[in-house]
């Protein structure tokens, strides 16, 4: 059980403002990620949650308990929280065996000898490390170590785990596994996880929920499927998907039955239901068209519908093939499942849908149009 509820939150470092009025309920059983670039305010998030930094303002809650009151100065001591932190500097007690770090926190707790065994071996196991169980961290990789870390933090069947960057210093294979185990061991233990990175595959494979941070304000918290559909503003989107989605510059305007918008792949038209409520300017606006690059497919014969294409470069890569195309004076990268090498300025046709094509308000930057 597990259900943190951050309330109107506010964090200086002096004059810096790094976390701003943050509101985030993590429910019970999820794995929410914090997602974000380097320095918006993240491990700082985490640290409040842990108890590791105390807010200027704002509530803390667990489980209904208040733990932080920044109006009343009431801060609960971090140890009675029953959280577990995987800090992205792991911090392994360097006279302590493997073993032994991760064993450390049980035998505080008094647990029967096999009862330790049982669970160190299971939690090094997990994380593939059990033949390291001898080891003193000085004697480990980066990655081994942080391993390590997360065999301590997991052993214990916390009610929440907190995790800030933990696979950073893993190689890109093992990173994949990990994700899998960590995935594994979430529904296994049903252990609410809020997970830290700057890594958007990571949110995106990992997660129940992602909430994605810009310059310590919360943009978009939404299911991993939901961020990559509908990213709510030009910056969310930009951020989330490699590779990178299209932007189309283009114009647009209100009709009766919704909108009207052009740019340089042709004009299309939108019914009211796939607006998203947002204010639609009066008269024609500029906006910019958000079409991911596997939404636009290549066709080497014309057809009726399809949009003629040059091909600028193509890049074959084994299981999928990147294009850069020139349609209506506009650049834009398609993504083809498998080996197809194309001519430079070869004529292509493509077929869009432009029910997926995501369509935001270039002067505020918001989502305007769903993609559906
Ligand atoms: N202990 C600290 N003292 C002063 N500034 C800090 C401290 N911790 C973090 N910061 C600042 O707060 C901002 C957010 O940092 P952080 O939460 O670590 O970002 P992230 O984890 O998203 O990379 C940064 O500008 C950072 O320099
Ligand atoms: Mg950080």
């Amino acid at each position: 059980m597990s259900r943190i509820e951050l309330i109107h939150i506010d964090k200086y470092f002096g004059d810096n403002h790094v976390l701003k009025d943050l509101n985030l309920t993590i429910e019970d059983g999820d794995f929410m990620t914090l997602l974000g670039p380097s320095g918006c305010g993240k491990t700082t998030t985490l640290r409040v949650i842990s108890g590791l930094e105390k807010p200027q303002n704002g509530r803390l809650l667990i489980d209904g308990h208040e733990v932080i009151n920044a109006d009343t100065a009431y801060f609960e001591e971090p140890g009675k929280r029953g959280l577990n932190l995987v800090f992205q500097s792991y911090a392994l007690w360097p006279h302590m065996t493997v073993y032994d770090n991760v064993a450390f926190g049980l035998k505080i707790r008094k647990l029967h000898h096999a009862e330790v065994e049982e669970q160190v071996m299971k939690s090094l196991t997990l994380m593939r490390i059990q033949e390291l169980s001898k080891r003193y961290p000085n004697e480990l990789s980066g990655g081994q170590q942080q391993r390590v870390a997360i065999a301590r933090a997991i052993a214990s069947n916390p009610k929440l785990l907190l995790l800030d960057e933990p696979l950073s210093n893993l190689d890109a294979k093992l990173r994949i596994d990990m994700r899998a185990e960590l995935k594994r061991l979430h529904r296994d233990m049903g252990t609410t996880i809020i997970y830290v990175t700057h890594d958007q595959v990571e949110a995106l494979t990992m997660s129940t929920r992602i909430a994605l941070f810009k310059a310590g304000v919360l943009s978009q918290v939404d299911t991993p499927m939901a961020l990559y559909m509908n990213p709510i503003d030009l910056t969310a989107a930009d951020f989330i998907g490699n590779p990178r989605i299209n932007f189309l510059h283009g114009t647009a305007h209100a009709e009766s039955a919704g909108l009207s918008a052009t740019c340089g792949l042709g004009t299309f038209a939108y019914k009211k239901s796939h607006l998203t409520g947002e204010e639609i300017p009066k008269g024609e606006f500029s906006c910019v068209f958000g079409i991911r690059p596997e939404q636009v497919l290549i066709e080497t014969q014309p057809e009726e519908g399809l949009v003629e294409a040059d091909v600028y470069a193509s890049q074959p890569a084994g299981s999928e093939t990147l294009v850069t195309l020139i349609a209506g004076k506009q650049e834009l990268l398609s993504k083809q499942l498998g080996l197809i090498d194309y001519e430079m300025n070869q004529k292509v046709y493509l077929r869009l849908n432009p029910d997926k094509f995501n369509i935001y308000n270039k002067e505020t930057g918001n989502l305007i149009k769903y993609a559906v």
